[in-house]
């Protein structure tokens, strides 16, 4: 029987239990990247929490990427130094750390318009992003192709009407991305996360998503996050509707040996721990309730099981520093 707090051994990268730290962006950094200390306080508060492993926010590889304001990003050399004081925190705790390399826009071109060289350039920006995390001691990285962001709208047929190799469906820019990524930094945990389906018109089905999961993984990807478009389901609650993509995650663990980690709406440790035994899911992410709450780990793990106490109302979204907003009002009554 696979219990949440014990060792788990996800192709290599060893974490002390089975609860990750969904990317959870934060919008703190300034428009070159540079972090502030809240941005630290954030990433120290989580690590003390008791998670096995963080992954960080949507981190951009590209200087030029304005897709919103308080990116940060692994775009230049000059920002090693402060994702390394980062992955220092997050290690100080025996907690693992993936850097999340994403692109919102490049070069304001959408797929249909890039040509040969721009999509050699964007392989290259991302596994330039992949050697700074390595350089910064970060223990893996996660390929962003989920959410509408770049990859996702590139592997989907809905914004990719391309003909040739790169196509909408296809799964090459997630595998030449990943290839190279595993020749500059062949120690880096390479993770992907993906929506399984993107619930819009002539958009990726389960049924492509599960394909190109599974040429990933034959192609070596190291563990699949399985999350979707829309994300951040509102209205959760416990034993009621949890893990709205189980579905999806348990079939790829089942037809593939690839690692899965599954996404959205886990709420109650009884819920978590009954899907861990319906299949081979190894790992259970989760972003809102460490928002709520960034020490629920070591509140479960003390005896203490009571649900999350995130309420899914997504205000966080809408907050500074995406902060819970129950935390907010706590803080202005004080
Ligand atoms: C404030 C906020 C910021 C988020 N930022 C990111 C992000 O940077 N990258 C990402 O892949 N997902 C992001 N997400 C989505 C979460 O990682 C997660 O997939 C989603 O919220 C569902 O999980 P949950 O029910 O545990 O919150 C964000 C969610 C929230 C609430
Ligand atoms: S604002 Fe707080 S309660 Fe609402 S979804 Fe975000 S973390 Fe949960």
């Amino acid at each position: 029987m696979k219990r949440i707090f014990e060792e788990v051994n996800l192709n290599g990268l060893k974490l002390k239990n089975r609860l990750i730290r969904s990317a959870t962006w934060e919008g703190l950094a300034d428009g070159e990247g540079h972090m502030p200390e809240k941005l630290y306080a954030i990433y120290e508060g989580l690590a003390k929490g008791g998670v096995g492993c963080i992954i960080t926010g949507f981190t951009t590889v590209s200087d030029t990427d304005r897709y919103f304001g308080g990116i940060a990003r692994l775009s230049n050399d000059g920002l090693i130094p402060e994702h390394k004081r980062l992955t220092d925190i997050a290690r100080a705790e025996n907690c693992k750390i993936i850097a999340q390399l994403a692109l919102g826009e490049y070069n304001r071109t959408e797929p249909d318009y890039l040509t040969d060289k721009d999509i050699a350039d964007i392989i290259s920006l991302f596994v330039k992003g992949a050697q700074r995390a390595r350089k910064a001691g970060y223990d893996g990285v996660q390929i962003h192709a989920a959410h509408g962001f770049f990859l996702s709208r590139f592997i989907s047929p809905a914004s990719n009407h391309r003909q040739d190799k790169y196509s909408g469906g296809s799964s090459k820019i997630i595998i030449d991305i990943m290839n190279g990524i595993r020749q500059a930094a062949p120690d880096l945990h390479i993770t992907m996360k993906i929506n399984c389906d993107d619930f819009i018109p002539n958009g990726l089905t389960p049924e492509m998503s599960m394909e190109i999961c599974k040429q990933c993984a034959a192609a070596g990807i190291d563990s699949i996050e399985v999350s979707g478009n829309g994300t951040s389901v509102p209205n959760i609650r416990a034993g009621v509707n949890e893990a709205y993509f189980k579905d999806f995650a348990l079939k790829l663990a089942d037809e593939t040996s690839v690692p899965v980690i599954l996404v959205g709406g886990h709420r109650s440790i009884d819920n978590m721990e009954k899907i861990l035994n319906e299949g081979k899911i190894e790992c259970l992410s989760l972003s809102r309730p460490l928002v709520r709450e960034p020490d629920l780990p070591k509140r479960w793990q003390g005896g203490d099981l009571a649900p999350s106490k995130c309420i899914s109302c997504n205000m966080c979204y809408r907050t500074p520093a995406h902060e819970c907003i129950f935390k907010i009002k706590s803080k202005n009554q004080e």
